[in-house]
């Protein structure tokens, strides 16, 4: 608890929640004086319009019955709820009426200093040697401005006090998660693959990083529990040929020296076999390792079938097969055109390969409930249903297959480059040989790009 206290201090959030204070702050001060400077200025410009008003007055006074009744106008606005606090009337240097001390002559505003305050005032002539001065204490202007600068001071602590306040909690609550994040990420570094960052469901920018993390998390989990299955894979489906590789070694050293040599080239043989598995195999984890979906671009599938019809047509011949493309729609996927090359390829190599001469062969390209369907169809002995599934997994190979050469890894090739591509791949039950299709999930015409 007491770390987090310290803790706050140095977080993103309370430098910011600082920085927002303080600009706060300095606004406070620049429009607190920016206040001081206007209401003073309207005072001081009021106090001279009273006083001008009073001017006015003692002038008329003066015009229309002369000193006498200039005197009694002095002395009523002196007596009354006057608006000015100070007047002076006075002839030829002598005091005639009010409550200053006689002045050398001059007119205009006045400012004079009484007992310590300031008395803003104006003055004018009214006659030749004939002076009226009105003028009021600026010691009330003092009083506003004191005030104002006290609701100035106060806002200025409650804000600071809010700003730093809020910074905290802010802090505080940013650390709680932040610090849930690193635990989360500790307990995945100690081995507990499990932990995940705790998410409140707020959808803020701490619970979509939450989100991001996991699902990053998810995926390092996913890859290396892929890597895992490869390594067992690998290791477990690599003894058997390595095995019949060893006996075949120490049999030819126990057998006459004649025979070396014919071991030897065994020996080679069966080792290129080791490699292509061992190739093949990674290729698998490759493509389930799901790299490559990055590189997908728009394939369209009917120009795809025709590269394989030429490519094929001349072998398919060779083996005494027929080959044909049927494309009922042009459809477009996004993909990677050499995967989807790599997985028809397996499908026509093996009606190519396990089935006997005279078979015919059919690639076709549908829509399907608007879902693209590539077949690789034959009329060959088929596969009995019960084996269908059994046909994609690693190293499968039916007993009438042993004598061809193969791996039993073609199928799963397919279905792993099928996976990435989202789609489904299965045997369509009740066909005449052997039918295999592809069912994508999303269709596009080329003309709709
Ligand atoms: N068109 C087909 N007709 C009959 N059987 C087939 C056909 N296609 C595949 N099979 C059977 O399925 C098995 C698995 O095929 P898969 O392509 O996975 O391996 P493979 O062809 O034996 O070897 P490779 O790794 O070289 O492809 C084959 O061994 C064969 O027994
Ligand atoms: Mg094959």
């Amino acid at each position: 608890m007491c770390c987090v206290r310290i803790r706050f201090l140095h977080t993103e959030a309370f430098r910011l929640s600082a920085i927002y204070a303080a600009i706060f702050a300095l606004s406070v001060i620049l429009l607190g004086g920016l206040a001081l400077v206007i209401t003073e200025r309207a005072f001081r410009d009021q106090v001279v319009q009273f006083s001008q008003a009073d001017i006015a007055a003692i002038q008329n006074g003066y015009d229309v019955e002369g000193l006498g009744e200039a005197r009694e106008v002095v002395q009523q606005s002196m007596a009354g709820p006057g608006v000015s606090d100070f007047f002076l009337l006075q002839k030829d240097g002598r005091l005639v009426a009010g409550n200053l001390p006689v002045m050398p002559p001059r007119t205009g505003v006045f400012s004079l200093d009484k007992g310590g305050h300031e008395i803003l005032g104006v003055g004018k002539m009214l006659a030749p040697g004939v002076y009226a001065w009105s003028g009021s204490d600026l010691a009330r202007a003092l009083i506003a401005r004191q005030e104002i600068l006290q609701a100035m001071i106060w806002l200025f602590a409650v804000a600071l006090l809010l700003a730093v306040t809020g910074g905290a909690l802010v802090s505080r609550s940013f650390l709680r998660r932040s610090d849930a994040m690193a635990r989360a990420c500790r307990a995945i570094m100690d081995g507990d693959l499990k932990a995940r960052i705790p998410m409140r469901g707020t959808q803020d920018e701490l619970d979509r990083l939450a989100g991001t993390i996991n699902e990053m998390l998810d995926r390092i989990v996913a890859l290396m529990g892929n890597l895992h299955q490869v390594t067992n894979d690998i290791a477990h489906d690599l003894r058997t040929p390595v095995s019949q590789l060893r006996q075949g070694l120490e049999r030819a050293q126990e057998g006459p020296q004649s025979e070396h040599a014919q071991a030897l080239g065994a020996a080679i043989a069966k080792t290129d076999d080791i490699l292509v598995l061992f190739a093949a195999m990674l290729r698998i984890a490759e493509i389930e390792g799901g790299k490559r979906r990055g590189a997908f671009v728009p394939v369209a599938l009917g120009a795809l079938l025709g590269r394989l019809y030429e490519l094929f047509g001349p072998v398919a011949e060779a083996a005494g097969h027929s080959l044909a493309v049927d494309i009922r729609h042009d459809v477009e996927v996004r993909g990677d055109p050499a995967l989807l090359t790599q997985l028809l390829s397996n499908l026509i190599e093996n009606a190519i390969l396990h089935t006997p001469s005279g078979t015919h062969i059919t690639m076709s390209l549908a829509v399907l409930d608007s879902r693209p369907a590539l077949t690789v169809a034959d009329d060959g002995p088929g596969v009995p249903a019960n084996e269908h599934e059994k046909l994609f997994q690693r190293l499968y190979r039916r007993e009438a297959s042993r004598t061809h050469p193969g791996h039993g890894l073609g199928l799963s090739i397919a279905q792993a480059i099928a996976e990435l591509h989202g789609a489904q791949i299965g045997v369509i039950p009740g066909s005449p040989g052997l039918a295999i299709r592809v069912l994508f999930s999303a269709a596009r015409t080329p003309s709709d790009s």
